[in-house]
């Protein structure tokens, strides 16, 4: 049984007032003195309620002595601490699969506007330089093109299964080798010198930051590409930055970036690039299944015990 619930942000209007509705709900980010806060009532949140974008500090956590679980809006948990979480017993939920395909056609769309140069020819054509210039420089075919995906999990299968058809021979890395007929690779400088399209869709966290550094974007070359919707931790931005600006690769397309929301500036100075705000789950359908899922997870918890989605 939940006693106070803990919201570390809005996951969306509508969902919260459910919430504030059947709970006595704290919203964390509108509280002014949150030392006050948790002195007085940090012991009795059971329940907090977050998002991947904003995870849970295991110094906030050390503060809610009571706490039993945490439903956060968003597949990614690499912003909470699942061992301390283990430690003391609290349930983490998640929202999976439900993204998942609003994040892999987010994936193909950055893929085909990076490769198409679609801003570029978006502004040849507004600006009036299709009319004063004529056509603008060709751009590059996706079709029978080397696609490596970097993390072959429910989003990196979902976008293998959109790139398929579409012409692309697909290769991956990943901790071990699946039941799929995609070439697998141990070795990400390997995956990147064999690709032409390197797609980044492994979770964030310890074991994944910086894997894609100098090296590997050199092994992919001139003219490769990287394409990136999992975390901004993933890459090491510098190197991906100084190889866009000294054409080490000829492009990227990325939707996540290290310090969101304050992407590094250099981004913006490259044409190179195609810049999407963290929004590849960011439509109206999918927000209010992934608000449903942590209200029913929620719910769940405070019902039978139990969680719908929880994270293994
Ligand atoms: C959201 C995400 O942008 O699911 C994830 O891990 O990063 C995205 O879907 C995020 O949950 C919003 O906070």
């Amino acid at each position: 049984m939940i006693r106070s619930v803990l919201a570390i942000t809005d996951i969306r209007p509508a969902y919260t007032a459910l919430l504030a509705g059947r709970y006595d709900l704290h919203r964390f980010d509108l509280i002014k003195d949150t030392e006050a806060f948790l002195n007085e009532t940090g012991d009795k949140i059971t329940a907090v309620v977050t998002s991947a974008r904003f995870g849970l500090s295991v110094e906030l956590m050390d503060r809610l002595p009571n706490l039993e679980v945490i439903t956060s809006f968003g597949v990614g948990h690499d912003l909470i601490d699942l061992e301390a979480c283990r430690a003391r017993g609290i349930r983490v939920s998640t929202t999976p699969d439900i993204l998942t395909d609003d994040v892999a056609d987010t994936a193909i769309m950055l893929m085909h506007a990076a490769l198409r140069n679609l801003v570029a020819g978006d502004d040849w054509a507004r600006s009036g330089k299709w009319s004063a210039n004529g056509p603008m420089a060709l751009t590059r075919s996706v079709r029978g093109k080397k696609l490596g995906i970097v993390g072959l999990g429910r989003i990196g299968q979902a976008i293998a299964s959109r790139a398929e058809p579409s012409g692309l021979e697909i290769g991956y890395f990943g901790r071990n080798p699946k039941p799929v007929d995609y070439q697998f690779f141990d070795d990400l400088v390997e995956l990147a010198r064999w690709a032409d399209i390197l797609m980044l869709s492994c979770p964030g966290g310890a074991a994944t930051q910086g894997i894609i550094n100098a090296d590997v974007l050199s092994a992919l070359g001139a003219d490769g590409f990287v394409i990136n919707i999992a975390r901004g931790s993933v890459v090491d931005e510098p190197a991906l930055i100084d190889a866009l600006q000294n054409k080490v690769i000829a492009g990227a397309g990325l939707d996540v970036f290290y310090n969101e929301p304050h992407m590094d500036r250099a981004f913006a100075t490259l044409d190179n690039v195609v810049l999407y705000p963290h929004h590849a789950s960011g439509t109206v359908e999918t927000r209010d299944a992934m608000a449903q899922l942590v209200v029913d997870n929620l719910n769940a918890w405070d019902d039978r015990g139990e969680l719908i989605t929880p994270v293994a």
